[in-house]
């Protein structure tokens, strides 16, 4: 089969090759490929239409149908880059097309040449290279991906990505691209903790981003850890393979999840209640990302002003013994999330009547505890689900407190979240979240609860693709 080389062809033609490609969101080589294929048709070239594309779609894939997927990997300059190189190995295991990007840190750190032969590609590091600028390779480069990694992605990285700077080939590529995004950052724990950072994380997830990471652990400095370590290669390789096939079966596609969301109301008599300032929208949110990601969901819902979330199986109850009791009804599951504000205690003898005002002054109400939903679940010994997921609620000592909870509790994941009236989180829109293993803590930058709730998602089914669990609830079943 001929080759054509599109550097040989009079400027004309090239002109107007281009201009077809960038109507039509493809590569040059790619609108050459369609004009023939439509030739051996004989069909006459049908010219691309002339609008725009958006400027960050989540673009459909800009590739010949059957073609392997094209990722572009930027590779930042921090420790982690060595890590990069298994990944490259990775993606090429699942037939995806590399292509790498280093940033001029990152050649301290690897050779283009060791990503080079990895990827089985040339790799590019330069924004002024003659070789491949001769048709803006920068851009030809950000549109022929179906999707951009940037692993590590440096402080410096994302700073420059959040602000729209384009100084060098990497930042280039990130500005001029309409493909999705998937950062997966590494760093010192100090510099991802940093207010700058935070402020550049959460812009660039405003923008659409897509984070993997960073998870906590060793630092590659003597006696330093934290939260900063970049994800693993298997967990980048999940996120980058659920961002390619978003209308593929979805990641949790086949699993059960059991949701807990709202507060409960615990009688004091058949008129009052006690109550707590929960409005369910993070559980709810959690809910409708879990359907939208496949799974069977039951949302066991206390009283809330929240319409349904479509598609997930309902089961509305008021004090806490009813929410166990449909939570327990509910198993078996995959995967619990209580996001629930259960309440602690309950009025131990509730009036069957409404108390009246007497002369003998106000009733004294004697508390008891209620029974606790994560604990209970979480110590299960049959129908434990594989993943079992507590929210705490803190109005100080955040981390502290959920770290005692997880241990007390014995459920896998702790998400943190501060509560106090200063962090609007009660009934408001935002959360800030930290994610509490086994392994250590993840604080991920604010966010709204449905980009938490999917980002969290994603989180629970790279650790399902990591570490695939028991056989899922229905084959157990
Ligand atoms: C030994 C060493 C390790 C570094 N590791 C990191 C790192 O893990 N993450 C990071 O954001 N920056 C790290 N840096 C700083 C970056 O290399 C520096 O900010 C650089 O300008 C990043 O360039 P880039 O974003 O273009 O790759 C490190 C620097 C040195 C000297």
């Amino acid at each position: 089969m001929a080759s054509l080389t599109i550097r040989r062809l009079d400027e004309a033609v090239k002109a107007e090759l281009r201009l077809r490609a960038a109507r039509s969101g493809r590569s040059v080589e790619d609108e050459v490929r369609v004009i023939l294929r439509e030739a051996a048709a004989g069909q006459a070239p049908v010219a691309p239409p002339a609008e725009p594309s958006p400027a960050r779609a989540p673009a459909p894939a800009a590739r010949t149908p059957g073609a392997p997927a094209s990722i572009v990997l930027i590779i930042g300059g921090g420790i982690a880059a060595y890590k990069a190189l298994d990944l490259i190995r990775r993606l090429r295991e699942r037939g995806l097309h590399v292509r790498c990007v280093l940033t001029q840190a990152a050649q301290q750190f690897v050779t283009p040449l060791s990503a080079g032969a990895l990827a089985d590609e040339r790799c590019y590091t330069d924004l002024f290279d003659p070789q491949s600028e001769f048709d803006a390779g920068h851009i030809r480069l950000a549109r022929e991906a179906d999707l951009i990694i940037v692993a590590p992605a440096t402080a410096d990285l994302m700073a420059k990505m959040a602000n729209g700077l384009a100084n060098d080939l990497a930042s280039a590529i990130l500005l001029a691209t309409s493909r999705p995004v998937l950062l997966a950052p590494a760093m010192n724990p100090m510099m991802w903790a940093n207010a700058a950072t935070k402020r550049n994380m959460a812009r660039l997830v405003a923008d659409g981003a897509a984070v993997v990471g960073p998870n906590a652990g060793e630092m590659a400095e003597t006696n330093e850890a934290g939260i900063g370590r970049m994800a693993e290669p298997l967990e980048i390789v999940a996120a980058a393979e659920r961002l390619l096939r978003p209308h593929a079966p979805g990641a949790l596609a086949g699993r059960r999840v059991l949701i807990t969301a709202g507060p409960t109301h615990e009688p004091i008599d058949p008129v009052r209640y006690i109550a707590n300032r929960s409005s369910g929208k993070q559980g709810y949110a959690i809910a409708a990302a879990a359907v939208a990601a496949g799974a069977e969901v039951t949302l066991v819902s206390g009283p809330v002003m929240l319409p349904d979330p479509p598609g997930a199986r309902i089961v509305r109850v008021e004090t806490a013994r009813d929410m166990l009791a449909a939570v327990e009804a509910a198993l078996p599951a995959d995967i619990a999330v209580f996001t629930a504000a259960v309440a602690d205690w309950r009025v131990a003898e509730a009036g069957a009547q409404k108390i009246k005002k007497t002369a003998q002054g106000s009733p004294a109400l004697t508390l008891t505890e209620n029974p606790d939903i994560l604990a209970t679940i979480a110590q299960r010994r049959d129908n434990r689900p594989p993943l079992v997921i507590g929210f705490a609620a803190e109005t100080e000592k955040v981390i502290g407190h959920a770290q005692a909870k997880l241990a007390r509790k014995g459920c896998d994941w702790i998400i943190a979240n501060d509560v106090s009236p200063a962090s609007g989180v009660m009934g408001g829109d935002r959360n800030t979240i930290h994610v509490i293993t086994r392994d250590g803590v993840e604080s991920w930058p604010p966010m709204a609860k449905d980009e938490v709730a999917r980002a969290l998602m994603a989180r629970i089914a790279g650790t399902l693709a990591v570490n695939p669990a028991a056989p899922a609830a229905k084959e157990r079943a």
